[in-house]
């Protein structure tokens, strides 16, 4: 079994964030949302892993993952020269999967599940795709997604792309396993409206051409982190259940530390309150200032006299006597500083190098 995972794309809908900073690479507590997907194949036991870059980002994602080493994989990049859709993807990567069965994964998307159950169902099933599907109420949230239709066995009938009418109540949520069949489906099939090969319209193929195509139902989370709220919900969600509480920076004793907190090396924290959970990454200054709950402070970043809870604040940032900051998502290298005392509430989602004067 090999792996793809996809780190291309244009990552629009995080902008202006992702000007500068790709979008795999934004943290969730403290870690590139990639790096939970490497995790999770590494975790399976798969060690052939290809990652699909893009000409943009695809240098920051090589410095980032190196040569897979940390991961006990070895990584082969592969680069999509423009983002042609997931299926595309595939295609480009044909002489690296060879006649291998592969996971394919969104690498902006977090989702709560085994990958090595996932592979059993899959060797089980007998599937040509077994596709990781999970039940969604809100048609608005179906309108942005693939969109499965079940019949009352609760097998695959068909599959549409951001549907307007949604047929079906699952949505695919970005992790697949195809065996070699699905390199077949790719080349009978057209680009989409938007001008993308749709991976959708791949497993669809594979059913006209008779193929066996299950869903896996998920019962744990899924979040698209590549999006602003869903990246402070991925935030709260993985500091919630994963963070492990260590202090290997300093705190004072006048500072008050409750719930699960991680303050790493060389931070330091005086007269504050970290309100867990809270992850506070290296080299942060934190000085007369409550954080927390569900936030997570990048590297160097200084904060003073000033209120953070849910929010994910980014490397070198400067956020001086800001009374209350919620449910931001603020770039790196941004500066907040008040001059005078005011109250209320603030809300952010401000890119890299900006500053804010209130
Ligand atoms: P999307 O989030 O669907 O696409 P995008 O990255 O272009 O994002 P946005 O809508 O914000 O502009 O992509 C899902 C994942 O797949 C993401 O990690 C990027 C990756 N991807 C590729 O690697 N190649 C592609 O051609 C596409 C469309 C996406």
């Amino acid at each position: 079994m090999k792996a793809l995972v996809l780190s291309g794309g244009k990552g629009t809908r995080l902008k202006p964030l992702t000007n500068t900073l790709t979008k795999q690479l934004v943290p969730v507590a403290n870690k590139p949302i990639l790096f939970y997907a490497l995790d999770q194949v590494a975790e399976a036991g798969i060690t052939d892993v290809g990652i699909i870059i893009s000409p943009e980002t695809g240098q920051s994602v090589k410095e980032a993952v190196g040569d897979g080493s940390r991961w006990g994989c070895s990584v082969t990049y592969i680069l999509q020269p423009e983002p042609l859709g997931l299926a595309h993807a595939v295609k480009i990567a044909r002489d690296f999967l060879g006649d291998s069965p592969f996971v394919m994964h969104l690498g902006d998307t977090l989702v709560e599940v085994s990958l090595s159950q996932l592979i059993g169902r899959f060797h089980e099933t007998g599937s040509d795709a077994l596709i990781v599907l999970k039940e969604v109420s809100d048609p608005n949230i179906l309108r942005k997604v693939g969109v499965v239709q079940l019949n009352r066995a609760g097998e695959v009938v068909s599959l549409e792309e951001k549907p307007q009418e949604p047929k079906g109540r699952h949505a695919l949520v970005g992790i697949y396993i195809f065996t070699p069949a699905s390199h077949e489906a790719i080349t009978r099939i057209k680009p989409s409206w938007r001008g993308e090969l749709e991976i959708t319209e791949a497993i669809q193929e594979l059913l006209n051409m008779g193929r066996k195509v299950n869903g896996y139902f998920l019962d744990g989370w899924w979040l698209d982190a590549g999006k602003k709220d869903d990246l402070l919900t991925a935030n709260r969600v993985v500091l919630d259940r994963f963070l492990k509480p260590s202090i290997r920076g300093e705190i004072d004793d006048k500072s008050k530390v409750s719930g699960k907190v991680e303050v790493r090396e060389r931070a330091l924290i005086r007269n504050s309150v970290l309100q867990g959970p809270v992850s506070i990454a290296e080299d942060c200054v934190i000085i007369d200032s409550h954080i927390g709950p569900s936030t997570s402070i990048g590297r160097g970043t200084h904060i003073e006299c000033s209120f953070v809870q849910h929010s994910v604040i980014l490397e070198n940032c400067s956020i001086i006597q800001v009374e209350r900051i919620t449910d931001s998502l603020i770039g790196s290298e941004v500066t907040l500083r008040r001059d005078a005392h005011k109250s209320g509430n603030l809300r952010f989602f401000v890119g890299d190098n900006a500053k804010i004067e209130l």
